[in-house]
């Protein structure tokens, strides 16, 4: 059995990052390939998926950026915020597929939330605030998410230079990346799990 390739640089850029960016490129024409797949584990212990768009790379740590709403979705785990259920599990995994290329990651990691309240990551979450379409500002002023509808309150709000309240930052931190290329026969499968040492190991795996 072959063992695996260590991708020996600390300092660069981890071994999947060009991959990911290479397929982001080439799928460029279909806008729906940032969008992609979150799941995590609520406090019942089940799982929780939702589509997110993909936000760009906070480096050097290569983090994945996303943003949400930080008020509670009113699951069973009603009573708490995202940044509480986070800070309870913070293990999470995309899913992600690129049609064009037919190509699937899997990366699975720890998620941290940036709110109003976090000392860390401020300018990164005004950043991502002033990069939001007008429409897509107003829904944070909008209603409690996951409540019963009951006023038609969804309508325009007075805009900030300052994030809204409950506007949210949320990085997930890849600690292992699968990835699978349909194209081909076999098709190709290859692991890339960060080691204790930061050091990233690269396995051709069978699909
Ligand atoms: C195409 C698409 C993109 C979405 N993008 C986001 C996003 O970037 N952030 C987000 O919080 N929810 C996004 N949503 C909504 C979530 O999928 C989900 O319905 C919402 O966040 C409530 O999920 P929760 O109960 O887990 O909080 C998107 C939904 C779709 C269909």
């Amino acid at each position: 059995m072959s063992s695996p390739t260590i991708s020996s640089s600390t300092s660069s850029l981890p071994p999947w990052r060009s991959i990911i960016s290479g397929a982001l490129h080439r799928n460029r024409s279909l806008p729906a390939s940032r969008y992609l797949q979150l799941a995590t584990v609520d406090q019942r212990g089940r799982p929780a998926n939702r589509t997110v768009v993909f936000r760009g790379w906070r480096d050097p740590e290569s983090q994945l950026q996303f943003v949400t709403d930080g008020r509670s979705a009113l699951r069973e785990s009603a009573g708490t915020s995202k940044a509480e259920e986070i800070a309870k599990n913070p293990w999470a995994e995309v899913c992600w597929y690129f049609p064009k290329t037919r190509e699937q990651f899997r990366i699975a990691g720890k998620l941290q939330l940036i709110d109003a309240r976090s000392t860390d990551g401020q300018p990164e979450r005004q950043a991502a605030w002033n990069q939001m379409s007008e429409a897509g500002k107003v829904q944070f002023y909008w209603p409690l998410p996951g409540a019963i509808r009951t006023m038609e309150d969804f309508g325009e709000h007075e805009l900030t230079l300052a994030p809204a309240a409950d506007f949210c930052l949320l990085l997930l931190s890849p600690l292992m990346v699968d990835r699978l290329e349909l194209r081909g026969n076999p098709q190709s499968r290859s692991r890339y799990c960060l080691l204790d040492n930061q050091e990233w190991s690269i396995e051709s795996i069978n699909p």
